[in-house]
């Protein structure tokens, strides 16, 4: 699933534009990636997301999902194809630019990358001091973030201290404490059961209504429902805003839609694993 919320500044000028006028902010056209070995992970992929969105890249194991998102974070390189973060190509960056890339994406990964031999509180924390925070800034925002994330009283554990769950709390914490234009989540496929998925999607859809003061991008907000098989593109489906919708009724509609039952019974379909 990737959120995205407006820049200040729009793409450039030579950039495709959306409906409002600005690049979308992940564009990919004919996207394909083989790792050395020869296999095709990723088939001419195109996809275009703009901003305020919000997706769901699913998919079964092993049909691309954590290969596109390390894409966008320029951590693999395109075979074909080219890549475009708000109108950039990013193929054609200079290296020099990759770290700034990435002050700008927010990424929760698979394994969550936690630094084991610090605490809650320090692993947050890193992700302000590597952008040159202040102090002060960082003493505020770590413990509200942490907050948010229902973290507060986790604040001095290490991760080996904590559930799958609360480690993905924590990694969500840090990509999202700089508020980046761009969050991208890869949901672990096998450490969390549905149900707990589902609760990471209730996060972060209630992180992003309560981190937002930008209103208007929060009504145009749509859902998304984008599905890999074998790396190429499969359906892609659109669906309305849900401005007035409830945490919990979020977590219901996505529950249905996502195919899991109450109970966490899942209807077969591999689909909680999402880039955010
Ligand atoms: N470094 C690599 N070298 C060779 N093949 C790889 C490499 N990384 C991934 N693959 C292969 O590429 C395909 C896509 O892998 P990817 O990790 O993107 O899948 P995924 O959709 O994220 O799966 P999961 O739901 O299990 O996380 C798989 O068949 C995998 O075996
Ligand atoms: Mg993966």
């Amino acid at each position: 699933m990737a959120r995205a919320r407006k820049h200040k500044k729009g793409g450039e000028p030579s950039a495709p534009r959306n409906r409002k006028g600005g690049a979308p902010i992940i564009e990919m056209r004919d996207v394909t990636k083989v790792y050395p070995g020869g296999h095709m992970a990723l088939d001419r992929v195109s996809l275009a997301i703009d901003r305020g969105e919000f997706v769901f890249l699913v998919g079964p194991t092993g049909c691309g999902k954590s290969t596109l998102i390390k894409m966008l974070i320029r951590e693999l390189e395109a075979t074909e194809g080219s890549v475009r973060i708000a109108g950039r190509d990013i193929g054609a960056m200079s290296e020099k630019k990759t770290p700034n890339l990435r002050r700008n994406i927010g990424t929760v990964f698979q394994d969550f990358k936690l630094l084991p031999d610090r605490t809650v509180y320090d692993n947050v924390a890193y992700a302000l001091q590597v952008i040159g925070a202040h102090r002060g800034e960082i003493r505020r925002q770590v413990p509200e973030i942490l907050r948010l994330v229902g973290l507060s009283t986790k604040l001095h554990s290490y991760p080996d201290e904590l559930s799958g769950g609360e480690q993905q709390r924590v990694s969500i914490a840090r990509a999202f404490v700089n508020h980046p234009p761009l969050l991208l989540a890869d949901e672990p496929s096998g450490n969390l059961d549905p149900v707990t998925s589902i609760g990471v999607m209730q996060l972060l859809y209630r992180i992003n209504k309560t981190v937002t003061h930008d209103r208007e991008m929060v009504d145009n907000m749509r859902r998304r429902v984008i599905e890999l098989y074998e790396g190429r593109v499969v359906r892609d489906e659109v669906s309305g805003g849900y401005t007035e919708e409830s945490t919990s009724e979020c977590g219901l509609r996505m529950r249905a839609e996502m195919g899991v039952a109450p109970e966490g019974q899942t209807n077969g379909h591999d689909s909680h694993d999402s880039l955010f």
